[in-house]
């Protein structure tokens, strides 16, 4: 019989509970003072993440793209796959942090963009070059539709149509994202053999595992036929749902699955690796990311609904009840509230919120991923504070401006210029957060703390409990023997809890959002406004 994701190995693997740091290379620390980030500035900083006595207690980071790059999608166009861009520094300098990483007990996992290239790369180059070229049936070519025009009526995720014109040989070529990323074929098993290379060239230098760009986009509809006009709105936003037609054909395909399983064998030939889906599907649609069994599609796939939500008592506690419905049994749910792409959460749910949205994200089953600065409270850069033009043409520099170390102009980010504005270092520091125990910091580090302490945090079983009060989140966390209340009051208004149906009478705090420590009786507990609590069930 196959393994199955309930039995014990599963939930040994080192990402089971894990929290996943997310590093953005060009924001996080510079050490060669050019105002860029770099990997020798990571490797000077991770003692804020694991090892000491005060870092965060992260078990692993996760770098987005620090590849070669045009940068027209600031690093996620690729134009080697093999290498390190100069700005981040060099493949020695690679290896050299993730033998950091290692020392510290840390994983460290890379980004993988599978679906499209740069323009730049050399793979583009020869396929563009004619229609002859041995290259050219890697990316995806058609001729004008009948009469004339695009291919498809398919739409781009950042815009406009997906087809891009080529004069030169008279054909078009497909772009889910910008049209300096061509899209490769995942047809042709050519490209998934060079991309296999690509895995195998990491996982030898140690890396752990990748984060995976855009996979649902990453398969067509071989017919390039086109989207029906769309009937309902479209959940979760970006890829190809915006134009008014149900991107049907070129987003979420069956086929996409084959292409996922390739990379899991790829990364079931080294022991240990991980990969993590980002899966920009409706949640009914993720249990299929995550296969049949254990060995199966992704280990992790993103469920972005959380992050989408409003924050409002019954949206979030729908997104927490159908993640845990639909996710496969013993499969884990992966979150997030902040990454490269979106407003920070501290700016989207409001920076009073970021106390409670911190408890949520790190009490809940599952693996949790921080974006970096969100420990600090950080929130996005004010528009006009920006670069004009600015450096992303969709508009997502305000969520990539650096880290914030200190209280000194530059946050201690870099000596020489920041490529992007510093948002509010005098106010949101390490430094001055490291030493305060009232601090987001301080609280991000109590919260991985309990998580790691916990058993039935770090892996229990969810059980969510309603109508324990109008505003209040509640749920059961149950492993060896040991039962976690947690309770979150989202609203701004103290509530008094109804814990009725909790069998026990007394919880102990093992971390809460205030300073409330020790016994607690469940026949009379109220929570002040955006409070959360996790109780160890004793009584
Ligand atoms: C998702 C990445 O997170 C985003 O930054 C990028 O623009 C698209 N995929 C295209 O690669
Ligand atoms: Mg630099």
């Amino acid at each position: 019989m196959n393994e199955t994701k309930n039995s014990p190995d599963a939930r040994a693997r080192w990402w089971q509970g894990a929290v996943i740091y997310q590093i953005y290379p060009r924001s996080f620390a510079d050490a060669d003072g050019d105002g860029i980030g770099d990997l020798r500035g990571i490797i000077g900083h991770l003692d804020h993440l694991r090892g000491t006595d005060d870092a965060l207690g992260v078990d692993a980071i996760w770098l987005s793209p620090m590849y070669p790059s045009p940068l027209h999608d600031f690093g996620y166009d690729i134009s080697d796959y093999i290498d390190v861009a100069p700005e981040y520094g060099t493949l020695a300098d690679l290896d050299a942090l993730v033998e950091a990483c290692h020392a510290r007990g840390l994983r460290f996992l890379l980004d993988l963009v599978p679906c499209h290239t740069s323009v730049d790369h050399p793979w583009f180059a020869d396929s563009r070059s004619s229609r002859g070229s041995p290259k050219r049936d890697w990316y995806i070519w058609a001729d004008p539709a009948v009469g004339g025009g695009p291919p498809s009526n398919w739409t781009a995720a950042f815009g406009g149509g997906a087809w891009e014109w080529e004069p030169a040989t008279e054909q078009y070529y497909l772009h889910s994202f910008y049209p300096e990323q061509p899209d490769l074929n995942w047809r042709n098993p050519a490209v998934a053999d060079a991309m296999a290379d690509v895995m195998r060239f990491w996982f030898r230098r140690g890396v752990d595992g990748f984060r995976v760009d855009a996979i649902a986009a990453a398969i067509k509809d071989e017919l390039l036929r086109d989207n029906p006009p769309d009937r309902r709105p479209h959940a979760i936003p970006g890829l190809g749902g915006d134009a008014g037609h149900d991107p049907l054909w070129n987003v979420n395909r069956p086929e996409v699955h084959d292409v996922i399983r390739h990379l899991r064998r790829v990364a079931a030939e080294f022991p240990d690796r991980v990969l993590v889906g980002e899966t920009y599907v409706q949640v009914e649609e993720l249990a299929s990311y995550l296969g049949h069994g254990a060995d199966d599609e992704f280990h992790l796939a993103f469920n972005f609904e959380l992050l989408l939500s409003p924050w409002e008592h019954r949206h979030l506690t729908l997104a927490i009840e159908r993640s845990e419905a639909l996710h496969p049994p013993g499969a884990l749910p992966t979150y997030a509230f902040s990454n490269h792409d979106q407003p920070r959460h501290a700016t989207r749910w409001g920076p009073e919120r970021a106390r409670a949205a911190a408890f949520l994200l790190l009490t809940l089953r599952g693996v949790a991923v921080l974006y970096a600065g969100e420990e600090l409270g950080m929130v996005d850069a004010d528009p006009s504070d920006l670069p004009h033009p600015p450096f992303d043409r969709a508009g997502r520099d305000a969520y990539r401006t650096p880290m914030q170390w200190d209280a000194s102009k530059h946050g201690g980010f870099t000596s020489g210029d920041p490529w992007l504005p510093l948002v509010d270092p005098g106010t949101r520091n390490v430094g001055d957060q490291r030493a305060d125990p009232g601090s987001m910091l301080s609280l991000y580090r109590v919260l991985i703390a309990a998580r790691r302490a916990s058993s039935a945090l770090a892996h229990g079983e969810h059980r969510s409990l309603f109508g324990v009060g109008s505003d209040v989140l509640a749920w059961l966390r149950e492993a060896d023997g040991e039962r976690v209340l947690v309770l979150l009051n989202v609203g701004d208004a103290k509530q008094r809890c109804d814990l009725r149906r909790v069998a026990a009478t007394d919880g102990e705090v093992i971390v809460a959002t205030s300073a409330r420590t020790g016994r607690a009786d469940l026949a009379d507990l109220t929570l002040a406004g955006l409070e959360g609590v996790a109780l160890r069930l004793t009584g």
